[in-house]
């Protein structure tokens, strides 16, 4: 999905506006009764759709990313821009640098071919470990995440608790389609990443990522040499449950 390729139809007209009606109210209340709280912002498609009601808002939410290092040079540029469209100062969490070093001497610069483990492990220095850090000292945290993006997601909620982080987890999109995020991109002409274009719908680390063909399911770019049962880096561990 692009937004080339999109047809606003009238009844993904309506169907955005009473979600995102829906958005900024849950939006609204997180900030009122859940601060501190944080949006984790990866700057995927359901990610920008975030960022601007959170920004058009003005709600006291901070918007944080991960930079893992390894991300695509598009995801930088877009970072980039996206500092610069919203007047924001993007808070960007590095992984602790010998946890990092020392994987690489252990098992290579590329491990995360080789098996889950290792590639699981990448994820944890890389990821999980800066996410507990820009966590710790939040009562909530949002994702972008939507249930229909894969078979580990299938049950996600609005809202459940994070047991692994021990806070209130919010997924104001869960319930949004492909189509209804596009249809807010293009309405609105929020800045997203160019991979989009390049037909990835999901966009993680460089290696981690690639494009897919058309009918192909919508992660199975992302670590495309596992099985879709595994396809969960750590982050959002409750929802593979
Ligand atoms: S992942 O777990 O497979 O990497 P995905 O790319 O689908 O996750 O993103 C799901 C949600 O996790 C995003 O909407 C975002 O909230 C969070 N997330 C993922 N990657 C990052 C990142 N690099 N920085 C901040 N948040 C992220
Ligand atoms: Fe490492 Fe790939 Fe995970 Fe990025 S997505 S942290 S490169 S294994």
């Amino acid at each position: 999905m692009t937004p080339n390729l999109l047809k606003i139809t009238p009844e993904l007209t309506a169907s955005v506006a009473s979600k995102t009606a829906a958005a900024q109210t849950l939006l609204r209340e997180i900030a009122n009764n859940w601060s501190p709280a944080a949006f984790a912002n990866s700057l995927g498609a359901e990610d920008m759709v975030l960022t601007d009601l959170i920004v058009k808002a003005r709600l006291p939410i901070e918007i944080f990313s991960l930079d893992t290092g390894r991300l695509p040079l598009e995801t930088y540029d877009l970072m980039a821009a996206v500092q610069q469209h919203y007047q924001l100062k993007l808070k960007v969490y590095f992984p602790q640098a010998e946890e990092v070093e020392s994987f690489v001497r252990n098992h290579g610069i590329n491990a995360f071919y080789e098996s889950v483990t290792l590639r699981k492990a990448c994820c944890y220095a890389r990821k999980v470990e800066p996410l507990r850090r820009a966590l710790a000292s939040k009562r909530a945290w949002i994702t972008g995440m939507r249930a229909e993006q894969a078979a580990t997601r299938g049950n996600l909620a609005l809202r459940e608790y994070d047991e692994g982080n021990g806070l209130e987890k919010f997924n104001p999109l869960a319930d949004w389609s492909e189509k209804e995020v596009w249809t807010y991109i293009k309405q609105h002409a929020v800045p997203y990443n160019a991979l989009h274009d390049k037909f990835y719908p999901s966009i993680g680390c460089a290696p981690c990522s690639r494009a897919i063909s058309p009918g192909e399911d919508i992660r199975s770019g992302r670590w495309w040499w596992e099985s879709p049962e595994s396809k969960e880096c750590g982050l959002h561990v409750k929802a593979t449950s």
